[in-house]
């Protein structure tokens, strides 16, 4: 392969960026706004090749919440490549350029949503947690009496939802605690406002959607959230009011997965949507991240084929708020880096990974130690990009 070159994007590079995305994700009839260009929160980078711009991609300044812990996170999107150039390695040169770039960005972590997992499998990530898509015909929405006042509310009013949201942040791992402008993109995504619905005050629930122009079609939701019992039981009240006009209504759900518990029926379909993956860049670093609430101490080896830096082997020792990483000479546990994600974020946690035969150990006081550090958790990230 030619040498390649990473650089940020700039205006004269819009008509080769849009000519490779128009292969890649627009079709060529599309006026991409603004947006795709230019996203607060998030930059773009090229890549050239023979003086010709010949790749895309962005990364999204997140953090990912674990327990206490807020870890920088990169969510790497529109990884794109022109059309002529594809299967000659270009794509996967760009994701390890990315993943250096954050690495030196002092950001641990990343995350994406996979056109193929399998591909960015082999380039370290891995799904982590699980998404829910629960799709149920409207005639089978139960009737709930919420018991809370339900309101809408506008974009601009993005702070009623932050406590809810905040719930969620603490609640599962892998959230990215939002700032205004990104409350702004998910509400009124370039600049065209959703509907918003937000039941109790203080909020304890609300629903975000763009109303489908198809009468009696299928309504997708856009995003909801429930802080308590309550919030769910309003949440679906609002669900069977979106459903009045509509054939059928979906929506995702977190690991947890409140509807299956409470109201399955039958024509309810339950599917894994598009799961988060997540791939630590910086083994060391992600450690130092967390915040546990207790000591311990042990060994671990990562086996990372695109970076082999994170290998180790390294010894953590942690108390209170606090971790040590340092060289090691031997490892009592050893794991690749797809698995050490998954145990990092919680979901298939360390013990699974295990059971599984996928992290191997060589003492149990090690691997109890680990497992204390990163803890079983649901996983789970509401931001799509
Ligand atoms: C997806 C894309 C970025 C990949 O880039 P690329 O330069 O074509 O890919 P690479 O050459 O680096 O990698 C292809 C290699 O990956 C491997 N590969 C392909 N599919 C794989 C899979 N499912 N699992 C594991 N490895 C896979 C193969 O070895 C393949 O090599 P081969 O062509 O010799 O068989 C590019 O094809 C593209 O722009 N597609 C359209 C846009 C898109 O889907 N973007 C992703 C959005 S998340």
């Amino acid at each position: 392969m030619k040498p390649l070159t990473m650089r940020d994007f700039a205006p004269t590079d819009r008509e080769p960026a849009l000519r490779i995305w128009e292969d890649a994700f627009l079709g060529d009839n599309a006026e991409p706004s603004e947006e795709w260009f230019s996203l607060p929160g998030a930059r773009l980078f090229v890549w050239e090749q023979g003086g010709e711009v010949c790749a895309t991609a962005r990364i999204h300044d997140f953090q990912a919440s674990r327990g206490e812990a807020r870890l920088q996170c990169g969510g790497l999107a529109v990884v794109a490549v022109a059309l002529p150039l594809r299967r000659t390695g270009v794509g996967a040169q760009v994701v390890r350029d990315c993943l250096a770039w954050m690495r030196a960005e002092g950001c641990p972590l990343s995350s994406l949503y996979a056109f193929r997992e399998a591909w960015y499998r082999s380039l370290g990530y891995e799904v982590c947690g699980r998404r829910w898509k629960v799709s149920v015909p409207a005639g089978r929405l139960p009737a709930v009496e919420g018991g809370l006042p339900i309101r809408e509310a506008s974009p601009e009013e993005w702070s009623l939802l932050e406590p809810c949201h905040a719930a969620w942040v603490r609640r599962y791992c892998g959230m990215n605690p939002r700032t205004e402008q990104r409350w702004k993109k998910v509400l009124a995504p370039s600049g065209k406002p959703h509907s918003v619905l937000v039941a109790g005050e203080p909020a304890q629930a609300y629903v975000v959607l763009r109303s489908t122009a198809e009468f009696s079609g299928e309504q997708a939701i856009t995003e909801a959230v429930w802080e308590t019992p309550e919030g769910y039981r309003a949440f679906l009240e609002i669900l069977a009011k979106v459903g009045m006009n509509r054939s059928k209504v979906s929506w995702h759900e977190p690991p947890d997965l409140p509807y299956l518990a409470e109201h399955f029926d039958t024509d309810v379909e339950v599917s894994l949507s598009r799961p988060v993956m997540f791939r630590a860049n910086d083994v060391p670093g992600a450690l130092r991240a967390l915040h546990p609430d207790g000591d311990g101490e042990f060994t671990v080896e990562v086996v990372d084929e695109v970076i082999p830096e994170n290998r180790g082997p390294w010894a953590v020792r942690y108390k209170p708020g606090e971790v040590e990483v340092s060289p090691a000479k031997a490892a009592e546990i050893v794991l690749d880096i797809r698995a050490f994600s998954q145990a990092l974020l919680g979901q298939p946690s360390l013990r699974e990974l295990a059971r599984a035969g996928r992290a191997a150990s060589s003492s149990a006081r090690a691997l109890e130690a680990a497992a204390a550090l990163m803890p079983e958790s649901h996983v789970y990230c509401l931001e799509f990009f």
